[in-house]
């Protein structure tokens, strides 16, 4: 708890071109639970260079995340906005966390076993200790929820382990952390393959909508998105493309899928996919405008940059100097 509030923590990473798929999965939801939940978003850099990355991408595309995720409605006094790499105690509390993690449990991990064949060239022990590093982001803020993608609840479910494990030897140490995982929108399909998740790393640029793209590509790219042969707006298992279509214009324009089955009654696909197009691009042209007037005012973002880090350094030092005394470190001299 902070200031009677319960903790939320949540990051991303800046790999990859963030898509619409992460805007209606997760960061619209961050928006809303910043209003209950005292909340820690990161870019996770550090999770990052699991994989081999270009330096000065990296950079910039830590940048635009952090951007992004002020553009998009994170009030910068409500949420506590930062890059992993500025808090040391992210990769101190993981050391200390990797000594209480079995290998036969990360051995386990699916992810690990997807990113591994991915990048065969180079599975490092980074990769492998992945999800301890995620436990220890979590745990550093004594995070009580943590909205995450299904992808990435196994990463949870290790998280609550080794912190029950810590806490049954030293005693109630760290918060043990519960899922979060949104109502609507929570999984947005890819447009060309409707059964596969719409992902920052798709190859077809037809697969996804990103973030950035304008107007007159998100139109396109909706008028090429795979349906059926049904011609019917109804939001059904049998039509996934439909039924995708459906979740991306109710959750753009919140309304209830039922109410855009009514809406779209007796018209066709090509109707349909136009709305959908026009209600996207109402969403993210906003965002965009206020990404690129926010990336001119340097000063302003460099300021959140500070604050931040200041206030996440200061509430993960109280759970790191806790930790390390109970695993017996030496106390600091003053
Ligand atoms: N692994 C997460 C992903 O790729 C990102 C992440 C890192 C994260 N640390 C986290 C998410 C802590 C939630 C909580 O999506």
């Amino acid at each position: 708890m902070i200031d009677g509030k319960k903790v939320l923590f949540s990051g991303m990473q800046a790999t990859g071109t963030l898509t619409l798929g992460n805007y209606l999965g997760a960061l619209k939801n961050w928006v809303t639970l910043s209003e209950e939940y005292e909340c820690f978003y990161s870019v996770v850099d550090l999770h990052s260079i699991t994989v081999r990355q270009d330096p000065a991408e990296l950079r910039k595309r830590a940048r635009r995340l952090l951007t992004l995720y002020i553009a998009a409605g994170l009030d910068k006094k409500k949420n506590c906005i930062y890059y992993q790499s500025h808090v040391s105690g992210h990769a101190e509390l993981s050391w200390i966390l990797n000594c209480f993690t079995y290998m036969g449990e990360l051995n386990r991990m699916t992810q690990f076993k997807d990113k591994s064949s991915k990048h065969a060239d180079n599975i490092n022990a980074g990769l492998f200790t992945y999800p301890v590093l995620m436990a220890a982001d979590i745990l550093l803020y004594q995070a009580d929820v943590v909205p995450v993608g299904k992808d990435q609840l196994q990463h949870l479910e290790i998280t609550r382990d080794i912190a029950g494990r810590f806490n049954a030897i030293y005693g109630d140490v760290f918060t043990i952390p519960e899922p979060y995982i949104g109502k609507t929108g929570a999984k947005i399909m890819s447009l060309q393959d409707p059964t596969k998740k719409m992902s920052k790393s798709d190859e077809n640029p037809n697969d996804s909508i990103l973030l950035m793209d304008d107007k007159d590509t998100i139109i396109r790219k909706f008028k090429r998105a795979v349906t059926d042969s049904e011609a019917k707006v109804c939001y059904r298992d049998e039509q996934p493309g439909i039924k995708n279509l459906i979740d991306i214009y109710s959750t753009c324009t919140g309304k209830t899928p039922a109410e855009t089955e009514a809406e779209f009654d007796g018209k066709g696909y090509g109707d349909f996919k136009l709305a959908v197009g026009e209600a996207v691009a109402s969403v993210l042209t906003p965002i965009q405008e206020e990404v690129a007037r926010l990336e001119k005012d340097k000063a302003y973002i460099d300021s959140i940059i500070k604050e931040n880090a200041d206030k996440a350094n200061y509430y993960a030092t109280k759970t790191l100097r806790k930790v390390q005394k109970k695993v017996g470190f030496p106390e600091r001299v003053r």
